[in-house]
């Protein structure tokens, strides 16, 4: 049966036409069922869609008889699907891992892309057949020589093995089902051992989830060895969670039971949890009978937590909303494994979370979430990257907020997370990209020219990247140059905290941790801005930046003239002077506690990024 299973991925950017190639290839097996997933998955998707991101299919079964064979022999094709952004590059892994061949398709108008070319890599290492494909052939601006060319050059290629097809007129898939058939090779038995032979025990490789409230957690699964029937018991291997496989089967696309999954296939599990983190992708189940973890259980490799990279705190604009947010955050994580928060409270802000997020797409994706969704107008403070703090003696502690920081006499140093960034470019740019890294500490490393394509290869702080370093990438290059980037280890870097100092007083929510040779600029520029915005007090009052209490930057915002004597009518001298003398005193006992009330829209302001 195994011989007749061929498991893939489809390796695209978006809009590049993987939903249409999927689609005819239904149409082609002779599936009547059009793939009605799509519709429901878009409206929840609306939104990676807008960003640009490709969004991810629903995973697909294809009956395909191949015409040419007298037999008629029947093959089972799994279709499953790779998300295309950086931010969720493990998932990437999880969902390669899960298979044994890869469709690269490139679009013939606009060719390759950082991201899709890193996601390519990354299915050569782990072994996988490729077949390149060129699609959009039909359109009148297709550049399917030149495209040709450059997938030759920096996927190292051969052009006589690319495909050439229109996913829009069908032209050239029947060749894309004949390599499928004849390339991919058939699952493998796997081991125990991992070094091949065959095994009876029923181990599962989870690559992606999804919540149902009356299914419970499902799990996405690829079958690596043994079977399993609907009822029988079952074991997560991370989460150490026993369970039941309360309904089984395969996607077409849409949930088809079925009683058994076998050795080599891909489906779902429905797993009856309730509290979905305990399902998690690159998790390896078992089944398990007495509910126990089963003895020798030898999970599959590469199973790892998912790192969040990114912080920052959100809060409801509308104070009583707490509670509103905390049940939207809830509801977001059972269909978002990767989400961390926990209840903080911050000065004049009241109460909120702090959050963890894979990257800056995912952070934008939540907020955006939280407000087309839930209807929850929400402020996000700047994001920040997470740091390593050595301490004297020796211990290390995490800091996601520079209010966290240990006091300086007690820090050794601080460490900070370093990326390795490819970006993918027209030579032309390449000037323009290096002035770009000279301006955010970018490290150079190499550069690779393929063609009329340049490839630059930096090592970087990711505190650099994620702010606007790809925004201006693209305006700077206008709009050609693609990137992607991976995690590489925590370094020493040369860190600061800035305080900030309102009329004497230190604001712990406006500190942040920046690099020293930014922190001139960066204190003026936010001293500038609280003075913007905020609102005049009875009595001058001082914004100040400091380090380690040394000021480096100072504003003053002069005090309101209020006129106290207005109302009096006449010339009344002595009582004139008596209120003079009333208010001047009040601004001496203002000034004298330093009080200066900052209003939360003020915070907001400050906090918000920008
Ligand atoms: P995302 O799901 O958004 O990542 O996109 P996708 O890669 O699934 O692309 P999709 O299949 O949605 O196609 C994007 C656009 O390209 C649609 O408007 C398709 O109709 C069009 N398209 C796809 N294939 C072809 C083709 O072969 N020729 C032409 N002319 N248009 C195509």
């Amino acid at each position: 049966m195994m011989e007749n299973i061929r498991n893939f991925v489809i390796i695209a950017h978006i809009d590049h036409g993987k939903s249409t190639l999927a689609d005819r290839m239904l149409e082609m097996a002779g599936s009547v069922e059009k793939r009605k997933m799509r519709a429901q998955y878009l409206d929840s998707m609306e939104l990676e869609r807008e960003k640009g991101i490709t969004i991810k299919m629903q995973p697909v079964r294809i009956i395909w008889r191949d015409p040419s064979d007298q037999q008629n022999k029947e093959y089972i094709l799994n279709l499953i699907d790779t998300p295309g952004h950086v931010d969720f590059g493990y998932e990437v892994s999880r969902s390669l891992s899960s298979v044994e061949g890869a469709i690269l398709l490139v679009d013939a108008a606009q060719g390759i892309q950082a991201q899709t070319l890193a996601n390519y890599k990354l299915a050569r290492d782990e072994g996988l057949k490729i077949i390149p494909v060129i699609n959009k052939i039909d359109l009148p601006n297709a550049k399917v020589e030149e495209i040709e060319k450059e997938i030759s050059d920096l996927c190292d290629i051969l052009p006589e093995n690319i495909l050439k097809i229109s996913a829009k007129t069908g032209e050239g898939i029947d060749k894309i089902f004949k390599k499928i058939i004849d390339e991919i090779p058939a699952p493998k038995l796997l081991s125990n051992t991992g070094e091949g032979g065959a095994s009876d025990d029923f181990k599962a490789i989870v690559f992606d989830s999804l919540y149902d409230n009356h299914k419970g957690a499902v799990a996405f699964v690829r079958v690596m060895s043994g079977e399993i029937n609907s009822g029988d018991r079952i074991y997560l291997f991370a989460s150490k969670t026993a369970s039941e496989a309360t309904e089984i089967g395969f996607f077409q696309p849409e949930f088809k039971k079925a009683s058994t999954l076998s050795n080599g296939q891909i489906g779902y599990i429905a797993t009856g949890i309730k509290e979905p983190e305990k399902l998690r992708v690159g998790d390896t189940i078992f089944k398990s009978n007495n509910g126990k973890i089963p003895e020798g259980a030898n999970p599959l490799p590469g199973y790892a937590d998912p790192k969040p990279m990114v912080f920052a705190s959100v809060y409801p604009t509308q104070e009583n909303d707490f509670e509103l947010l905390k049940k939207s955050l809830d509801k977001l994580k059972l269909n978002d494994w990767a989400l961390f928060y926990s209840p903080e409270s911050f000065a004049s802000l009241g109460r909120g979370f702090s959050m963890g997020f894979l990257g800056m797409l995912h952070l934008e994706i939540i907020k955006e979430r939280l407000a087309r969704e839930y209807n929850l107008e929400t402020i996000l403070t700047t994001p920040s990257v997470g740091f390593k703090v050595k301490l004297k003696n020796d211990k290390i502690k995490d800091v996601f907020r520079a209010s966290d920081l240990p006091k300086t006499e007690e820090i050794s140093e601080i460490l900070e997370p370093w990326v390795n960034l490819e970006i993918l470019s027209p030579q032309d740019y390449f000037g323009t990209i290096m002035k770009m890294a000279d301006a955010h500490r970018l490290l150079f490393k190499e550069s690779e020219q393929l063609g009329n394509l340049i490839i630059v290869r930096f090592e970087a702080p990711l505190m650099e990247i994620i702010a606007d370093f790809y925004d201006k990438l693209k305006s700077a290059t206008s709009g050609f140059a693609s990137m992607n980037y991976d995690f590489v280890e925590f370094r020493r870097g040369d860190l600061i905290r800035l305080n900030f100092l309102i009329a004497g007083e230190e604001f712990p929510a406006f500190s942040r941790i920046i690099p020293k040779i930014r922190a001139e600029r960066e204190g003026r520029r936010i001293v500038e801005k609280l003075k913007e915005v905020l609102p005049r007090q009875n009595f001058a009052v001082a914004i100040q930046a400091a380090i380690e209490g040394k000021i480096i930057a100072r504003e003053t915002i002069p005090a309101m003239k209020k006129d106290v004597t207005g109302h009096l009518y006449g010339g009344d001298i002595t009582r004139k002077k008596k209120l003079w003398k009333k208010q001047k005193e009040g601004k001496k006992r203002m000034r004298e506690r330093g009080t200066v009330s900052i209003p939360s829209r003020v915070y907001m302001d400050i906090l918000r990024r920008d």
